[in-house]
């Protein structure tokens, strides 16, 4: 089946289901026929069997199932779960494979509370961090030692929207026998589905795009084969899990995801082609556009592109005239969030520590909602008065 009748199909094959949506189940017990039936449950956990019946909520109601069936089916995955936020799959995704002494490797256009975490929190559990070039293609094996065991894409770059050579670098960890993880929040599992091109663990902030209406907060892990039995021991033994309720509305922001993106997209090159004929712009950061340095491996390897980018302004317009650009915006709002139906335009100070970047003026970030592309162009016109006004 093709992606987008995955997208409304997924999980919906379960004979038990009467209604178009899985019921939304909540519990914690689950109340067993008798005695053998209880030690039969929890052997067959035991003995790595992630089917129903489950022996306890934790493993997943209905509404969860339903969920990760199709999240994996859109992936091309072996299994998927579901957590309260995407920065907890982005550290989780990192932890289930590290131990004392190890070491990781995360790319310096990483999203911050990712970088935060492997910086402070990783080495209380003696596990340290090497931030590499994102655009290191075949010289990331001068990084690896022999207790690298986690090689962490993000894919475009968080922020700064670097495309990352992701079969290669993936190819590489396998060789030196490490996990890798890509946080591909940007290109959706619509998009670009990366354990089919050797990723182990594909992460989502569900939060974003599967969510689409701003009012979800979730992470998603989807595994191979090979990596899922550390994860699952990982994730049962911290004995994390998210609610039916958030799995529900995850399912359903899947359902309509294709008709979003699309005109997100849409929406994004029109501002896009906008913002380029004004003169205090650099440069837009957007890999599906053909200027972007990404373009060529975006066009390789990903079959869309969403609604986020960013701008690069030449150097010149003042501190307040900045902010006068962003504070007057009517139709843009100021959150630090993506992905949603509503269009959000943010500052961007991007941290760095391997290779400085390029761009000398302000930076901001826009994710292109879903209202009339006139009606935002015209706010954006406003704001770049504003900055002139300034001048
Ligand atoms: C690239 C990326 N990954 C992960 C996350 C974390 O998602 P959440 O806000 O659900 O924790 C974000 C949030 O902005 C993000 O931009």
């Amino acid at each position: 089946m093709k992606k987008n009748t995955l997208l409304v199909t997924g999980g919906r094959d379960r004979e038990t289901f009467d209604f178009v949506n899985p019921p939304l189940t909540r519990g914690s017990t689950v109340l067993h026929e008798s005695v053998a039936d209880m030690r039969e449950r929890v052997r067959r956990r035991n003995a790595g069997d992630d089917g129903e019946p489950v022996a306890y909520g934790i493993y997943g109601t209905p509404t969860h199932q339903a969920f990760y069936e199709a999240l994996t089916a859109l992936e091309g995955g072996h299994r998927s779960w579901a957590l309260p936020s995407g920065l907890a799959a982005c550290t989780m995704a990192i932890l289930a494979y590290v131990q004392q002494g190890d070491h990781v490797l995360v790319p310096d256009s990483v999203y911050w509370p990712t970088r935060r975490f492997c910086r402070d929190t990783l080495p209380r559990y003696g596990v340290s961090t090497t931030f590499y070039d994102p655009r290191a293609g075949a010289e990331i094996e001068r990084h690896f030692t022999p207790t690298t065991r986690v090689l962490f894409l993000e894919s475009p770059g968080s922020l700064t929207f670097e495309m990352q050579d992701v079969p290669l670098l993936a190819s590489i960890a396998r060789r030196r026998d490490a996990f890798s993880v890509i946080d591909n929040t940007w290109a959706t599992p619509l998009y670009f589905q990366p354990l089919k091109v050797g990723v182990d663990v594909s992460v989502h902030a569900a939060t974003k795009y599967i969510g689409g209406h701003s009012d979800l907060l979730m992470g998603t892990l989807t595994c191979n084969e090979r990596a899922w039995p550390r994860m699952r021991e990982t994730l049962h033994h911290y004995g994390l899990t998210t609610s039916p309720d958030d799995c529900y509305v995850a399912l359903r922001g899947l359902r309509s995801m294709a008709a979003r993106l699309a005109q997100h997209r849409a929406t994004a090159e029109k501002l896009i082609a906008w913002l380029k004929q004004q003169p205090e712009v650099e440069r837009v950061l957007y890999p599906a556009d053909p200027d972007d340095p990404g373009h060529a491996l975006w066009k390789r390897d990903m079959s869309g592109a969403s609604g986020l980018f960013g701008v690069a302004l030449k150097p010149g317009p003042s501190e307040r005239a900045f902010h006068a650009f962003i504070d007057g915006m009517r139709l843009f709002g100021r959150g630090y969030s993506w992905g949603g139906f509503e269009s959000l335009l943010i500052p961007m100070s991007p941290e760095r520590t391997v290779v400085p970047l390029p761009y000398k003026g302000w930076l901001f970030r826009i994710s292109a909602g879903l209202e009339d592309a006139d009606d935002l162009i015209d706010d954006l016109g406003a704001g770049f008065a504003r900055l002139r006004a300034q001048a």
